[in-house]
């Protein structure tokens, strides 16, 4: 099984970042995982679709190749960050093949403030729905840095670690589930 892992943070030292780099380190064996390249995918602009820029071309081929996706992504000012909703409204396009479609899907996020990005989660999941992604529905995941949680680099609680390893548990069998056999 193959996973692409989307980012919604282009920030060197990002949370998220992170956090997609322990998820991709516990994965059970058998999975791999690619990290996509986010920094030189434009705005969404419909003048480019009739030549779709290759930044995008490749990431889209990335996610079409892929078994499932997972989107790890800050929350700002209570809602979606731009470069997560630039992506996915990208992967919703019949120009790029609208790799989203019918592909499952699971999320998470990690924020320095209390809210732990669910409200970003809580809007992202209609957006998703609409590109007709299958989303994960539980367990969630939503941490907050710090000792409680994870910290910026990566270190976790024993009772994090542990939140991890069934939220992957169940990514794996999410994809399997709704995999498009070929
Ligand atoms: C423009 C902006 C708005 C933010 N708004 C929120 C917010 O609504 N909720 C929250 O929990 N954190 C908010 N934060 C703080 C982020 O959680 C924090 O910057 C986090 O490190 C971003 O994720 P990253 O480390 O992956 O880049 C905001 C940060 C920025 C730059």
């Amino acid at each position: 099984m193959k996973l692409a892992v989307i980012v919604g943070s282009l920030r060197n030292e990002s949370y998220n970042r992170a956090l997609a780099g322990v998820l991709v380190n516990r994965l059970p064996s058998g999975v791999t995982a690619e990290m996509l390249e986010l920094a030189d995918i434009p705005f969404m602009n419909e003048d480019l679709e009739s030549n779709v820029p290759a930044s995008v071309r490749r990431v889209a081929n990335q996610v079409a190749q892929a078994d499932g996706v997972m989107i790890l992504s800050p929350e700002y000012n209570r809602g979606i960050p731009a470069v997560t909703k630039n992506i996915v409204d990208w992967l919703s396009r019949g120009s790029t093949g609208h790799p989203l479609k019918g592909k499952p899907v699971a999320i998470g996020g990690i924020s320095s403030g209390p809210i732990r990005t669910m409200v970003m989660q809580s809007q992202l999941r209609p957006v998703l729905a609409h590109t007709e992604a299958i989303v994960m529905t539980s367990p969630v995941l939503a941490l907050t840095e710090g000792q409680d949680n994870m910290s910026a680099s990566g270190e976790l609680s024993d009772a994090t670690a542990e939140h991890i390893k069934r939220y992957l548990a169940a990514v794996v069998q999410h994809v399997q589930r709704y995999e498009v056999v070929t």
